[in-house]
């Protein structure tokens, strides 16, 4: 247990890009909406998160967007005629459509879609969309009138059909002055996206409750006792479970971190209410990774006002144990897979065995934070310890970390 000042515990924490677009050959089909100038950022992301991107653009895009600007930030010349002779001699629009592994159409416009879903080749972007192979992605972005029209909803259910991936448009303020729905999510959002596409359902209908972050013990109004948890390792694992099917309930501490969407998360601050929440929602989990930095003690007596010093003398907090969260878990009857983590700062491997059998876990995931080492990094290394044995994640990504040990569970039946 540390006491830390607030900034420790809300400095800015945001989780790492997507890792699984690492080597993928991404052809980034811009249509002419307005969205289309936001594609430079979306073509820089993809090219950080280590894919190749080559961009072509219809006739409308080149009103929005500058190829100069997209050439820049992927490194490779853009297209957008069929008939320009230097690009074929380079590379045809045939090897461009089989070199690519994925095309990703944003923003897609209703233009377009029309003609995907007719099987029109009357440019360079719909003939590539015709010759490929690649998965096809679309992200619609449009005038809500123009979505909700039934030919572009008919056109929309026929790409489907076809197995087109989609991405919803967001709602919000369009260019047009609307507030409505058509608006292309931002490029962090759409990278995401395609990232977790490639992830295999492996927790498809089942029931995850993760923990995470710290918890925050008052002293006062205006002081706490708290930890160093940043809370990033416990979001990854929620996004990374989000991405392989399951249905997540994350109860985090306070952190600076942005939940994942389409997961279900409680808020809270001390121990005890991440205690009752957790008491709340365990009912029919398949597993609980208890990644949170739970504080062990909290202070007695919460003090209503402000303390002040008192002269020289000492000041005497009394703390008083807080409930093991996870060790409860453990002994519920019937219960799914419970995991602990532990962050120690010696004898790793001896703290995580004995731990195991304290608290009665199928499971503990112990990393080093020895000199800092784990805390509010973006990568993390863990020792997993079983009854059966041990098995060890070494050092990456904490999204990438995230989904190994959930592959790992997935496939493995670690338990007392
Ligand atoms: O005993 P220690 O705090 O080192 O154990 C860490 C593990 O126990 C973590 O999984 C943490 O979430 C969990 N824990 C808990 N309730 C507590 C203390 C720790 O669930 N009061």
């Amino acid at each position: 247990m540390d006491s830390t000042t607030y900034n420790d515990v809300m400095e800015n924490t945001n989780l790492e890009p997507a890792t699984q677009l690492q080597g993928k050959r991404i052809l980034l089909g811009i249509s002419g909406g307005i969205a289309a100038y936001k594609t430079v950022d979306l073509a820089r992301k993809l090219t950080q998160a280590g894919a190749q991107v080559r961009c072509v653009l219809t006739e409308g895009a080149t009103h929005f967007v500058s190829a100069t600007a997209l050439q820049a930030v992927t490194g490779v010349a853009v297209r957008h005629s069929l008939w320009d002779e230097a690009a074929e001699a380079a590379m045809s629009h045939i090897e461009l459509a089989r070199w690519a592994d994925t095309l990703l159409i944003a923003p897609a416009t209703a233009d377009v879609m029309a003609r995907l879903a007719l099987g029109m080749a009357n440019d360079l972007l719909t003939t590539l969309a015709l010759a490929t192979q690649a998965k096809l992605c679309l992200a619609p972005a449009m005038n809500g009138m123009m979505w909700r029209h039934p030919v572009t909803q008919a056109n929309l259910a026929v790409l489907q059909q076809r197995g087109a991936k989609i991405l919803m448009p967001e709602s919000g303020s369009l260019a047009c002055g609307d507030t409505d729905t058509g608006r292309m999510p931002e490029p962090v959002s759409i990278v995401d996206w395609l990232a977790q596409l490639d992830i295999p359902s492996l927790w498809q209908g089942k029931k995850l409750l993760i923990t995470a972050g710290p918890t925050v013990e008052d002293i006062d109004p205006v002081r706490f006792i708290a930890n160093r948890s940043s809370g990033k390792m416990g979001y990854a694992l929620a996004q990374a479970a989000r991405d392989m099917g399951a249905e997540v309930c994350l109860i985090s501490g306070p952190t600076q971190l942005k939940p994942p969407a389409g997961i279900k998360v409680v808020q809270v601050r001390s121990a005890q209410q991440m205690f009752e929440a957790v008491q709340c929602h365990f009912n029919g989990i398949d597993l609980m990774l208890a990644a949170a930095a739970v504080a062990d003690y909290r202070v007695e007596q919460v003090a209503e006002q402000k303390l002040k010093k008192q002269g020289e003398q000492a000041l005497t907090l009394t703390l008083v144990q807080n409930p093991d969260i996870v060790a409860w878990a453990a002994s519920q009857p019937n219960r799914g897979r419970v995991i602990a983590f532990a962050a120690e700062t010696e004898n790793l491997l001896a703290h995580a065995q004995s731990k195991l059998q304290r608290k009665g876990v199928d499971a503990v995931l112990a990393n080093s934070v020895a000199e800092g080492a784990g805390f509010d990094q973006p990568q993390n290394q863990l020792t997993l310890v079983t009854h059966q044995g041990v098995h060890e994640f070494p050092l990456a990504d904490k999204s990438l970390l995230a989904q190994q040990v959930l592959t790992y569970f997935a496939s493995t039946e670690c338990s007392i």
